[in-house]
């Protein structure tokens, strides 16, 4: 049982006998002698949501979580009852409730296993300080039953045996442990006996999950108020579990610009203007790839948001231009603070009307952040976002700045405790006034989403890109993130793989840590390492706070420059693989980055993995994150995977040690996989794309991969003007065959493929090409298995001698 929260007033009450039940379309209603209803709304065949009140009646129903997208609908629903349960039964689940005292348990329809089960289930403590209730709720915990998800917890992948507080926070040097830190999402997986499920606790108050951290064999969460609301998402698969989620709060609402996945370079901060010309002239000096400049906190005036410091950017516009002409694209800063100055037309006019936070008894909320004291908008206020929106007029569609990043909005307050507002501070809450105890883990996302409102607008028609440090569930649909301010350890190398792991699964693929640790400074080999693992990370940027040193990739000496810059141009290289790993993430909510429990989670063995990671569908990687290493060991899930480096093929199912001194890394490719490549480019767009590159790693047996692209910005993809290509690769002991099935409007510029054949067992004797016997010249063999190909084949097979 969770131990009292507040006050020892009357301690836990439970539910008591169900007295009546009722059905309206796809939502049931149990009423307890003792005035609990619980709602069950069938959503979908393997979702359920339940809901629960104490008082009869239910308040309005609103969730900022819950997207309005989200798919409904189910096959089956029966209900029907026992002498001890009602039964809801769908074509996944079946839900049995208990007369006696509400007790869930749920079972997979199809073999009738138990899934998940109530053990005290709902209770709850009234709250004598607030009023309304802290809502509890505790499950069994099954049989080796392992838990994963929750955002951002800088913990072990598997989060069993640990306690979890839910509730944004800025948290500067954070560590392994540190707990909350920036971000809240109340949803976690649980998997038992090969079957996964997950938890989605959508209650935007102070959080906390127990996984068998209090009892052995008890997982329990709870709210110091609002209501006992979630969602229950069958899988069995766990892939399953997070598209499910991802469906239910949201995929981000279009694609980025391709831009958005190349290198992105920032610090704190590059001014004046002759500074940043210098950094990003020194990358096309170097010829180090690279997309995006960022400007931190001093590009403003006085740290005013939407203004510039006229002395170090006298003409923003101007610069802006330059920088896009050679392929930078600017994003800026805007934090929540806005500097208590009449002078400073954006507090005026929000003063006047009033569109800033208060407190309860009426003052404003004050507090101080960069600028010094300053208001906070109220962005749960729609029309506050609006106006908020407007105000990127100036900077997106008049300067051009092209993404902006959105900072401090946990919020955080410097130099109070709790480093946030005060709980008493209200907030309109879609109408639904409220106080900061029920608004602080969505004040960061609200704000992301106004911005986003904002960047859609005036960047049109071109993609938005926003990115934010806070965020509750369904902050994906407007914005990518990062994971804060960490620190250049080693450790927090190790950490940052963790987190993005762990957002991917969470629904928040659009993820990366600030490379080489944003406090402190990295030596060479730390930093070429975690570039390393930032190229498999879907945001790939370098921060710090640039008070320890420059961390600019030539800032370490040309070795590491050199090993910098190889790794930059793979992923460069990656980009049509990258890009199509997100379009799958954006259409039907499959995370970019999965553990190794995920890629397989019928494996033990991958349970607790927490170093490897699958990017993408095909790609295996695994970053070296200790100082003088040569290599090191890892597991390799079950199949075959070929080393990237040496083509060497390895059979999975267990563990190896790999070479990789620091100019390497351990980096695989599924057997059977077709890798498409870009030619290596400065920035997105520096050149046209003549040749795709496919690279096809040999299987004796099926694999299918798949390819798509569009106008890499921009809209056209929403109306079919994309380029989708289906491979199914066939291998045999004397052949392999690729076939292509091709979708879309979309011409993509190339004529050719150059097809790069891996791992093949065999010497090439003939090629056929949509049946035809082709002569090798035609094909153009290059001697090394490499074959020019007409994009627009449909059959090629390749057989040996
Ligand atoms: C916060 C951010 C960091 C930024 C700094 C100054 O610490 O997390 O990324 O550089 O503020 O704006």
């Amino acid at each position: 049982m969770i131990l009292s929260t507040e006050l020892e007033h009357k301690g836990n009450l439970y539910p008591s006998k169900i007295i009546s039940y009722r059905k309206d379309v796809d939502t049931l209603y149990f009423t307890t002698e003792n005035f609990v209803v619980l709602q069950v709304t069938v959503r979908r065949d393997s979702v359920l949501r339940f809901r629960y009140s104490t008082k009869t009646i239910f308040d309005k129903d609103f969730s900022y979580a819950i997207t309005k997208y989200a798919s409904r609908g189910f096959n089956h629903l029966e209900i029907t009852d026992d002498d001890e349960h009602y039964i809801i039964t769908t074509s996944k689940l079946i839900c049995k409730i208990a007369k006696e005292d509400l007790r869930k348990s749920i079972y997979d329809a199809k073999d009738g296993k138990l899934i998940c089960e109530d053990e005290l289930g709902f209770h709850w403590e009234e709250s004598y300080e607030f009023g309304g209730d802290i809502v509890k709720m505790s499950k069994v915990s099954q049989d080796s039953e392992a838990y994963y998800g929750l955002g951002d917890k800088p913990v072990h992948v598997n989060l069993k045996g640990k306690r979890f507080e839910n509730w944004v926070t800025d948290s500067y040097a954070y560590g392994r442990d540190s707990d909350p830190i920036y971000k809240s999402i109340p949803f976690y997986i649980g998997l038992h006996h090969t079957k996964s499920y997950g938890i989605f606790f959508d209650n935007t108050f102070r959080s906390f999950f127990d996984f068998c951290a209090e009892r052995r064999n008890i997982t329990s969460y709870w709210a110091e108020g609002g209501e006992m609301n979630y969602y229950f998402i069958y899988g069995p698969d766990m892939a399953d579990v997070v598209a499910s989620y991802t469906d239910l709060t949201g995929k981000p609402h279009q694609l980025p610009p391709l831009w958005a996945l190349g290198y992105h370079q920032c610090k704190w901060s590059y001014y004046p203007e002759s500074n940043v010309k210098a950094i990003t002239n020194k990358f096309r000096e170097l010829k180090i790839p690279c997309d995006a400049i960022y400007l931190d906190i001093d590009y403003m005036e006085g740290f005013r948001c939407f203004t510039w410091n006229k002395e170090y950017f006298p003409d923003p516009k101007r610069m802006v231009k330059e920088l896009l002409d050679d392929g930078f694209k600017t994003i800026a800063i805007i934090d929540p603070g806005i500097k208590i100055d009449l002078d400073y037309p954006v507090f005026k006019e929000a003063l006047d009307k009033d569109y800033f936070c208060k407190r309860a008894d009426g003052p404003y909320m004050k507090g101080k952040v960069w600028p010094g004291e300053c208001y906070f908008p109220d962005f749960t206020d729609p029309e506050v976002r609006e106006w908020w929106s407007g105000l990127f007029k100036e900077l997106i569609e008049d300067i051009g700045v092209r993404g902006v990043w959105n900072d401090m909005n946990e919020p955080a307050v410097m130099d109070v405790p709790g480093k946030t507002f005060p709980d008493d501070v209200r907030h309109n809450y879609e109408g639904l006034r409220c106080s900061h105890r029920k608004a602080h883990n969505i004040y960061g996302m609200q704000m992301a989403r106004a911005t986003y409102q904002g960047l859609k607008k005036f960047s049109y028609p071109k993609r938005p890109f926003v990115i934010t440090r806070a965020a509750y569930s369904g902050t994906q649909r407007y914005s990518s993130t990062w994971t804060g301010d960490n620190v250049a350890t080693w450790d927090h190398l190790n950490i940052a793989n963790i987190p993005a792991q762990r957002s991917s699964m969470s629904g928040y693929s659009f993820v990366g840590s600030d490379i080489g640790g944003f406090a402190e400074q990295p030596n060479g080999e730390l930093y070429a390492r975690w570039i390393q693992l930032g190229v498999f990370h879907p945001f790939f940027r370098t921060h710090s706070s640039g008070d320890h040193g420059d961390q600019e990739p030539w800032a370490f000496g040309k070795n590491i420059t050199d090993i910098v810059r190889k790794f930059i141009e793979i992923r460069y290289q990656l980009l049509p693989y990258l890009y199509t790993s997100f379009w799958r993430y954006v259409e039907e909510g499959i995370p970019i980055l999965k553990s190794l429990v995920l890629f397989d989670q019928a494996d033990p063995h991958t349970h607790y993995r927490n170093d490897e990671f699958i990017f993408g569908e095909k790609i295996l990687a695994c970053p070296i994150a200790e100082p003088n290493a040569k290599g090191r060991r890892m597991y390799f899930p079950i199949g075959e995977w070929y080393n990237f480096w040496t083509n060497e093929l390895i059979e999975g199912g267990q563990e190896f040690w790999v070479d990789a001194d620091l100019d390497s890394m351990p980096i695989f490719v599924k057997a059977g996989a077709i890798i498409p490549k870009y030619p290596i480019q400065q920035y997105v767009g520096e050149k046209e794309i003549i040749e795709l590159g496919l690279d096809v790693y040999y299987k004796n047996g099926k694999e299918t991969s798949q390819v798509y692209e569009d106008a890499q910005d921009g809209y056209d993809y929403k109306k079919g003007r994309f380029s989708l290509r289906n491979f199914k690769l066939i291998g045999k002991k004397k052949s392999v065959t690729i076939q292509q099935f091709k979708s879309g409007k979309f011409f993509t510029p190339y004529k050719t493929f150059k097809i790069k054949l891996n791992g093949l067992p065999f010497e090439i004797d003939k090629i056929e090409v949509d049946h035809e016997v082709t002569d090798f010249a035609k094909v153009k063999i290059n001697g090394d298995n490499t074959l020019i190909v007409n994009k627009e084949f449909t059959k090629l097979t390749i057989f040996g001698k």
